[in-house]
């Protein structure tokens, strides 16, 4: 079984990124389990915590995972501040923390027609800096995602076809 965290970037309840992330869930292939984590019950980074029970919990389903699937919109052409503080916290030890080697897949969101194309790139980029292992391709991005949401689902066989092979290429390289 190949077990896969989605980190999502958003905290709103009808939120596309979440919707994005229920729909790629169901398009894992089979012999994936799959969890989500809440970067929304994470206090602000802060290096003096050394004892927080959701902080641990959080680095700890990192740890676990044997990849990891960020859904997130762009905020300010850049990556939401929820999520980067999320990202803060799993990031010490410095080149030695749980994402470290990590296979990442970044899928971005948004109300608009790029796709939080920004928000993707500087997100690579921070992980880059963590030593985290990237999936270069296919790139999957979500435009004018809020209106395709039905029921809490993104509902795009366009998007979803397309990213479906993404994530099987993606899963065959979490050990
Ligand atoms: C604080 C904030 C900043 C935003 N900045 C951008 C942006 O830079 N680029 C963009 O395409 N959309 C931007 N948006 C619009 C989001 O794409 C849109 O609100 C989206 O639905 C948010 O994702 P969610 O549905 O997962 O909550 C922004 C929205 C908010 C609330």
């Amino acid at each position: 079984m190949t077990h896969i965290l989605m980190i999502p970037g958003s905290l709103r309840a009808a939120s596309s990124s979440r919707a994005t992330a229920r729909a790629l869930a169901a398009r894992l292939p089979q012999g994936t389990t799959c969890t989500t984590a809440d970067p929304g019950v994470l206090p602000h980074y802060n290096a003096d915590v050394t004892d927080d029970a959701e902080v641990a919990a959080f680095i700890e389903e990192v740890r676990k995972a044997h990849g990891v699937i960020f859904v997130t919109p762009e905020y300010n052409y850049s990556v939401p501040g929820v999520l980067k503080n999320a990202i803060d916290w799993a990031s010490r030890p410095a080149y030695e923390s749980v994402f470290k080697g990590k296979p990442c897949l970044v899928v971005t969101t948004s109300g608009g027609a790029l796709g939080g194309v920004r928000a993707q790139a500087h997100l690579k980029y921070i992980l880059n800096g963590m030593l985290a292992v990237i999936y270069p391709c296919k790139e999957i991005i979500v435009t004018m995602a809020n209106t395709k949401v039905e029921d809490g689902i993104l509902k795009d066989d366009t998007v979803l076809d397309f990213a479906e092979e993404a994530l099987a290429g993606f899963v065959a390289t979490c050990g």
